[in-house]
């Protein structure tokens, strides 16, 4: 097992790929901590870790609330003595409207919070026990947004593109110590995130075939296991030559889908 013994912080772990990971470390061996805004969605990740062998611990925790996120880095050294792996993978738009017509400074403040801010202060409240460890592994989860935007969504994606930029800077300073940081951008992947744009159904369905068509060379929408698997890489031994490093688990984004090339358009 890649994860034997190690204890991992997943924030928004209740659902999406936040929940693939965590079952998916638990798999491998760590225990690890769910993370999210309402519990019930946390508290049922947490019962199908303890159901592969490993400790689950849910906790409420909103990381744009830094004593939230102090409370919740303190109940898990309490319960484990240690953090070796974070994973700041929370967040989303919840919004609708983006562009230079349409973003609002109230809505700017609040997604900078969720998407950026956050990762800032979950990763200050579990720096300093990775530091006393001389070893850690950090995973910030950016989107494909933030390099190649499909659609102006101004706030978020300005939060993405910072969420590379703090990787870097963390990568950098905490190399000496031992501390990999490392970012994932993923491409479109068929999670909850997508229900305030639109609800599942008919549909969405239809939506995301001719998405992927157009815009995924692969062909296909990601599903939250898609993003694990890098993510287990990032976490394990398998990695530890490797910190500041983008990965990007997009179906072969940011490159074009032929079908979305002018010289092979149908239309030519
Ligand atoms: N799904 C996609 O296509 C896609 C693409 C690129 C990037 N992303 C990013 O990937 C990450 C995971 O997204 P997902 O698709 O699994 O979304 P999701 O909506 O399925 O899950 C998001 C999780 O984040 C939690 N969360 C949201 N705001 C929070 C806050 N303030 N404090 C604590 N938890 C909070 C939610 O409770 C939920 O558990 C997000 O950062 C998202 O922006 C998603």
């Amino acid at each position: 097992m890649l994860l034997e013994n190690k204890v991992a912080i997943v924030t928004g772990g209740a659902k999406g790929m936040g929940r693939a990971i965590a079952l998916k470390f638990a798999e491998e061996g760590a225990d690890v901590v769910v993370t999210a805004l309402h519990i019930e969605g946390a508290r049922k990740v947490a019962e199908e870790i303890n159901a592969l062998g490993r400790k689950g611990l849910a906790i409420k925790s909103d990381i744009s609330k830094s004593a939230e996120v102090k409370d919740m880095v303190e109940q898990t050294i309490k319960k484990f003595n240690k953090i070796d792996i974070l994973v700041n993978n929370a967040g989303g738009v919840g919004v609708t409207g983006g562009d230079t017509d349409t973003a609002t400074e109230e809505d700017w403040d609040k997604i900078i919070d969720v998407n950026l801010k956050g990762a800032f202060l979950v990763t200050m409240a579990v720096v300093p026990y990775m530091k006393k460890q001389k070893s850690g592994k950090i995973i910030n989860i950016s989107s494909m947004g933030a390099v190649n935007p499909a659609v102006s969504v101004l706030h978020y994606h300005a939060a993405k593109a910072g969420m590379l930029g703090l990787s870097t800077n963390l990568a950098f300073e905490l190399a000496p110590l031992n501390i990999h940081v490392n970012a994932i951008v993923p491409g479109p992947i068929e999670t909850p995130f997508w229900d305030s744009l639109q609800p599942p159904g008919p549909e969405r369905d239809k939506f995301f075939k001719a998405l992927a068509a157009k815009e995924v060379p692969l062909g296909r929408m990601g599903k939250p296991e898609d993003i694990a698997g890098p993510a287990l890489f990032l976490a394990s031994g398998m990695s530890d030559y490797v910190t500041g490093q983008v990965i990007y688990v997009a179906g072969g984004q940011p490159l074009l889908a032929h079908a979305a090339t002018f010289l092979s358009a149908a239309e030519q």
